[in-house]
Order: C-alpha cells, then sequence, then structure tokens
C-alpha cells in the first residue's frame, strides 16, 4: 500500500480562494486587510520567506508593507517601529522576520506586537489562549498541519498523536492543538529514551526537528498519518523533510511531501490570520 498525499498547494490554493474571497467582503465594506513584515539584516532566507509572504498577500487582495532595515538597527529603533505599526489602523497584522541580529532581543521585540496584530502568534498572550482555549492567534505551521488534518476528515477524538520537537513555533503549540481536539498527545524531543517504542503507538505523527531521517519506515504503525514540517538539504541538495518520505510512504495511510506539505501552508495560515485579524477589527 502506498500512502495518499496530504497535498499543500492544493489545500493552500482552496484556502487562498476563502481568503480572498473574505478580503473582497471587507473592502466592501471600506477595510483592506493589512500585514506589515518587517525584515532587520540581510539574511538570504529570510528575504526569500518575507519575498514569499508579501507575494501571497498580493495574490489574495491584501494589503502589505515591506520594511525592511539595515542589520546595524538598533532595539530601540525596532521597538519604535512596532509601536507605529501598532497605532496604524491600516494596518491589522504584524510579522517581524526571525532571526533577529544577536544584539535585539527577539522576544522583547515580540511582546511589543500588539496581540490583537500577532499574527505569528508568537505573543506569550497567543501562547496563552492557545493553552486556555481562548481566542487568540494560533502560530502559523501548527495551524496549517490541523488543516491538513481537517482536509482529510481526520477525528482525533481519542488518537495517540505524537509530536517529535518541542519549539515554541511549531512542537508545543502543535501538541496543545492536538489535546484541543481531544487526542492523547506525547511530546518527544533530543532527550527522548526509544523515540521509535513512542512512533509505533501513534496513529498521528508530527515530525519538528529539523533533522533528516527523524522517522523512518520501521518507526511507523501501519496506517498512520504522518505530517512532516521538517525543511532541510539531502546531500544532493535537494530539499527534504525530517521524514524518509519514500519508506514510510510504504506504511503510512497519509503523508504530507516535503516540498509541497506543510510548507505553502504556513504562509497560507498566515493570509487567514491576517485577514481574522482585520474582520475582528472591524467589528
Ligand atoms: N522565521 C522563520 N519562520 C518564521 C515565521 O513563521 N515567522 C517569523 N516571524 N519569522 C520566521
Amino acid at each position: 500500500m502506498t500512502a495518499h498525499l496530504i497535498d499543500g498547494n492544493a489545500l493552500s490554493k482552496q484556502l487562498r480562494t476563502e481568503v480572498a474571497a473574505r478580503a473582497q467582503a471587507l473592502k466592501a465594506q471600506g477595510v483592506t486587510p493589512g500585514l506589515a513584515v518587517v525584515l532587520v539584516g540581510d539574511n538570504p532566507a529570510s528575504q526569500v520567506y518575507v519575498r514569499n509572504k508579501v507575494k501571497a498577500c498580493e495574490d489574495s487582495g491584501l494589503h502589505s508593507v515591506l520594511e525592511k532595515y539595515e542589520a546595524t538597527l538598533t532595539e530601540a529603533d525596532l521597538l519604535a517601529r512596532v509601536e507605529a505599526l501598532n497605532k496604524d489602523p491600516s494596518i491589522h497584522g504584524i510579522l517581524v522576520q526571525l532571526p533577529l541580529p544577536p544584539h535585539i532581543d527577539a522576544q522583547k521585540v515580540i511582546e511589543a506586537i500588539s496581540p490583537a496584530k500577532d499574527v505569528d502568534g508568537f505573543h506569550i498572550a497567543s501562547a496563552g489562549a492557545l493553552m486556555t482555549g481562548m481566542p487568540g492567534f494560533w502560530p502559523c505551521t501548527p495551524y496549517g498541519c490541523m488543516k491538513m488534518l481537517e482536509s482529510i476528515g481526520y477525528d482525533l477524538r481519542g488518537k495517540h498523536a505524537v509530536v517529535i520537537g518541542r519549539s515554541n513555533i511549531v512542537g508545543k503549540p502543535m501538541a496543545l492543538m492536538l489535546l484541543q481536539k481531544d487526542a492523547t498527545v506525547t511530546v518527544a524531543h533530543s532527550r527522548t529514551q526509544n523515540l521509535k517504542a513512542l512512533t509505533l503507538q501513534a496513529d498521528v505523527i508530527v515530525a519538528a526537528v529539523g533533522k533528516r531521517n527523524v522517522l523512518t519506515a520501521d518507526m511507523v504503525k501501519p496506517g498512520a498519518v504522518v505530517l512532516d514540517v521538517g525543511m532541510n538539504r539531502n546531500d544532493e541538495g535537494k530539499l527534504c523533510g525530517d521524514v524518509d518520505f519514500e519508506g514510510v510512504k510504504q506504511v503510512a495511510s497519509h503523508i504530507t511531501p516535503v516540498p509541497g506539505g506543510v510548507g505553502p501552508m504556513t504562509i497560507t495560515m498566515l493570509l487567514v490570520n491576517t485577514l481574522e485579524a482585520a474582520e475582528r477589527a472591524s467589528k
């Protein structure tokens, strides 16, 4: 048996069409949803990411502003920019691209963003809202993973989900989202002993470590659903995930490819969050 692919590009296309329609409806009321993307320094990967985010906004009818600053920008000046964007009524979402130069305290900058405009879902208030089940913004990558599970009609109630990775951006919020849908959740990480014994019990596995071949076919229960959040390069320089895709697809019932899986969903959920921020602001 070969697993069904969960196609992140196709699902993104569908969700972005919905975003575009909702953006049009808001525009008809005189509100254009707006995202500000702030980039400090010249990290090449960050430049590509922010370009893709701005382009995705344009394609879905959202207004976007890209603010680029030299790596020498002071923390005080960045905080002042964030404060100005907090007050700008044409901006509903603020994203400060990470990583920031080492002389800037990234957490301090994230906490300076108004929680009402925190479309990355990184603010401590957003994390608290997710933890307590209150309205807020969910981090885009795990939110995209939840949409992928929803797209295949997967009922998480009582299922065992194993999340590999415990980052604040993916692993921890992913675990909370799965828990909110009544899954039994295990969070594995670099100090976990006998990972295979855990993953073999899992109905759903989310691999979010940033290392190739963290999950191989012998670690997967037949019929499990496997979501691959990894973004790595293989020996030939080709993009690959954390999962041994060729092996695991022979065992899993559903699997996300890399590229074309979780990656496009992250930007899509940023658009969804920005639209949601604009809708909330206009109520
Ligand atoms: N750097 C890498 N991914 C992200 C992201 O999703 N948001 C922000 N702000 N920075 C990032």
